[in-house]
């Protein structure tokens, strides 16, 4: 029983925020053994931390299992300023306050997943895909840039609000890892917000540049419909996105969809492909009922693949699914709970296309000009 053996148990316990173990944070303070007694105290990052309950009791928990300790004391304090500058540095990678990740040298694959119309299922499709590349075992961010509409944090069964650690802004993480961060994190009810354009780009900027994303394998951006300010501060701030449109089986909404693809690609983005949701309704005796008509996704698909100059796909079609919509709202998503159910086994297999993908080159260029602003 030894002061480095309790250290060594303490690097099994993980920040919930930071996902990173308390050791290498620079988290455990003073460890003191008395016979068969632990003291060890717990320098959180700021006051009222929401995740110090978890963090005391795995403390607890792990610091149990070391080989002749009966009982343990868990103090938890908050860092100094100069603690925290130190821990920020770190966290930060070498790299200067306010960087954007998700620059043109980025490692993080980065899909935006947009629609022309709203209520086709964008948000429920963004959660659950997120929620599936997690579940593959990769390391997935989500922004909820439906700035209007939000609704991710309630999919995927979140309600905190992000910690700060002074400038910088934990996301909240969801059951199955996925960091999550949408400006209905930010507002105090939830009202929905009338910004203009700019402050819309410096939200967003905010949500890649001021949040702690750590390493990522895949950031998803739940884009809001239409083709506004939004799409275009994107454009410009994730330059090797690639677009995925979500349209439903109708016509009317497919046009629309068409729109949202080809703004993507005037601001420099690859696109894709083209995911149908609400695809149709499987009937009780096995056949699909088709209930908002067919044909949209391969017609975006279609369309698409002219303007773009190189072949779009249409990557699935997600049947109607009552036990997603239940899974939407409980903020269970369905590809975790019921991963047999046919939309669910859809969506997995886009989840599977995209982490085959290979990494965002800059978008193709058509040698449109980007519109300015
Ligand atoms: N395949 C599906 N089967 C059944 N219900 C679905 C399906 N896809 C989405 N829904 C439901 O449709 C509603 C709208 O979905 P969602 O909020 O994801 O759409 P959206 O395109 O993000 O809408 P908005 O434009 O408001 O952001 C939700 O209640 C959701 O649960
Ligand atoms: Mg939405």
């Amino acid at each position: 029983m030894s002061v480095a053996a309790i250290n060594r148990a303490l690097a099994a316990v993980i920040d919930p925020e930071l996902r990173l173990p308390l050791t290498e944070l620079d988290m455990v303070g003073e460890v003191s053994i008395d016979g068969s007694h632990a003291l060890v105290e717990i320098k959180l990052t700021v006051v009222g931390c929401p995740a110090s309950a978890k963090i005391e009791r795995e403390t607890r928990e792990a610091v149990l299992k070391t080989e002749g300790i009966d009982s343990v004391d868990v103090r938890l304090g908050v860092m100094t300023q100069t603690e925290r500058d130190s821990l920020k540095t770190k966290l930060r990678n070498g790299k200067p306050p306010r960087f954007n990740p998700f620059g043109q040298e980025t490692l993080t694959k980065v899909f935006l997943i947009g629609s022309g119309k709203g209520g086709v299922g964008k948000s429920s499709v963004t959660a659950n895909l997120a929620a599936a590349l997690a579940g593959m075992g990769h390391r997935v961010g989500l922004v909820d840039a439906d700035i209007f509409g939000f609704s991710i944090p309630g999919q995927l069964g979140l309600a905190d609000k992000p910690t700060r650690v002074d400038e910088m802004i934990l996301p909240p993480v969801s059951g199955n890892g996925v960091k999550v961060i949408s400006i209905g994190m930010f507002l105090e009810d939830s009202k929905p917000v009338a910004w203009r354009g700019p402050m819309l780009h410096r939200a967003i900027e905010q949500f890649l540049c001021d949040v702690f994303w750590g390493d990522l394998d895949y950031l998803l951006v739940d884009l809001p419909p239409g083709t506004g300010d939004v799409a275009i501060s994107i454009g410009q701030l994730l330059p090797t996105a690639q677009t995925i449109v979500v349209t439903t089986p109708q016509v009317a909404a497919a046009e629309v969809a068409e729109r949202s693809g080809s703004v993507g690609l005037q601001t420099g983005q690859a696109i894709f492909g083209v995911i149908e949701n609400m695809a149709w309704l499987v009937q009780s005796d096995g056949s699909k009922f088709e209930l908002f008509g067919s044909g949209g996704g391969a017609a975006v698909a279609e369309r698409l693949t002219v303007i773009a100059g190189t072949p779009v796909h249409v990557l699935g079609q997600i049947p109607i699914s009552v036990a997603l919509r239940e899974g939407s709202d409980a903020g269970t998503p369905i590809v975790l709970s019921d991963s047999d159910d046919s939309a669910a086994e859809v969506i997995l297999e886009i989840a599977t296309k995209m982490s085959k993908s290979k990494l965002g080159l800059a978008g193709k260029r058509l040698g449109i000009t980007p519109n300015q602003r």
